[in-house]
């Protein structure tokens, strides 16, 4: 009987102390389950109370019910302690909110440059009439070469470096040329498409090759498509591009297996007239690749040569966006720069 008295004795001690210490919630819990949980210090002392006498029992239980009570109310007046505590943090740090603190820098969320750039370029080719194409990056043999009439171990292969894929025949498209085919295949002449996409090559990187890379592709077949029409689109597209109607064009000869005859389009500098760091001096700025699109290729997308002939223009997308900004380095556009990124 003793041994109980000095118990409950104790258990106020002890409650105080971890009263005291308790700075917060989830230690106040911790500390009335600890006491007066149902596995807790009381539920404990009234338990052993069962083995005692009468007698023992007529003087421990009104003891220990007082214990219980006192302890529930010590808690109690914790609790309602810590609550208003942290009513009065909260009201003070909503009385001491400073309205006119400037916020950390922020960055808007808008669109990737080549996001901006692509809905421009179908723009001005849709304004031309132009129906907007799709192709796949993962792409066969097939379509990326053997139909553009560039046969297996044919030279101009070492052009396009290519990433091979483990299954047979197929590739990472080196060119969006690849869409060529694929449409002449889908619908009959008139065709007149515009794609762009990703590209692959397997290129040592520097600030002027990434692996990774992007072009535009015209196409257009129907009867008697001639040269002309090729540069007076190329014309209008670079008007338009760089917003200035006085643009020249050079147009010298090329060599794309695809196209024939095939050539490479210089525009005249959008920035200077008689030479500066854009165009190297030249004030000539090489852009697109382009010809008549060649029989063999016509042919692999099941068109009529005699009656139906075709342009094709192809080019970059990036270097567009680097001579039109003044970008030096191909690699930024997939660096996640946000510096970089805020600019456009
Ligand atoms: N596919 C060529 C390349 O990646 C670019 C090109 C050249 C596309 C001539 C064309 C074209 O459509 O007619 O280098």
């Amino acid at each position: 009987m003793e041994k109980i008295e000095n118990q409950i004795k104790s258990l106020k001690q002890e409650l105080a102390t971890a009263l005291a210490a308790a700075k917060n919630e989830q230690a106040l819990e911790a500390v009335r389950v600890d006491f007066l949980g149902r596995q807790g210090h009381i539920a404990k002392l009234m338990e052993s109370l069962k083995t005692a006498s009468l007698e023992e029992k007529r003087v421990l239980g009104p003891l220990l019910n007082e214990l219980k009570q006192q302890i529930t109310q010590l808690y109690t007046e914790k609790k309602e302690a810590l609550i208003s505590q942290i009513l009065q943090q909260q009201l003070f740090k909503k009385q001491y909110f400073d309205v006119s603190a400037s916020l950390a820098n922020q960055t808007p969320a808008h669109l990737h440059i080549y996001t901006q750039l692509i809905q421009e370029l179908e723009n001005i080719f849709i304004s031309m009439g132009y129906k907007i194409a799709d192709g796949p990056e993962v792409e066969t043999e097939f379509y990326n070469f053997e139909a553009l009439n560039i046969p297996k171990d044919h030279p101009a292969r070492d052009m396009q470096d290519t990433f091979w894929l483990t299954l047979p025949n197929m590739l990472l498209r080196t060119h969006t040329s690849n869409v060529q085919v694929r449409e002449m295949e889908k619908q009959e002449p008139p065709l007149a498409i515009f794609a762009t996409g990703r590209t692959y090559r397997h290129e040592a990187i520097d600030a002027k090759h990434d692996i990774l890379f992007s072009q535009g592709e015209v196409l257009m077949v129907d009867e008697n498509i001639s040269m002309a029409n090729l540069l007076a689109t190329a014309k209008t597209f670079l008007q338009a591009i760089f917003d200035k109607k006085d643009i020249k064009m050079r147009v010298r000869t090329g060599y794309f297996p695809f196209v024939e005859p095939a050539v490479e389009i210089d525009a005249s500098c959008p920035f200077c007239t008689n030479g500066c760091s854009v165009c190297k001096k030249t004030t000539w700025i090489e852009l697109l690749g382009a010809g008549l699109v060649h029989p063999n290729v016509l042919k692999c997308g099941g068109i009529n040569t005699e009656k139906y002939s075709g342009f094709a223009l192809g080019f970059g997308l990036e270097r567009i966006a680097m001579i039109r900004y003044g970008i030096n380095d191909i690699r930024l556009f997939h660096s996640s720069k946000i510096p970089f990124l805020d600019q456009f």
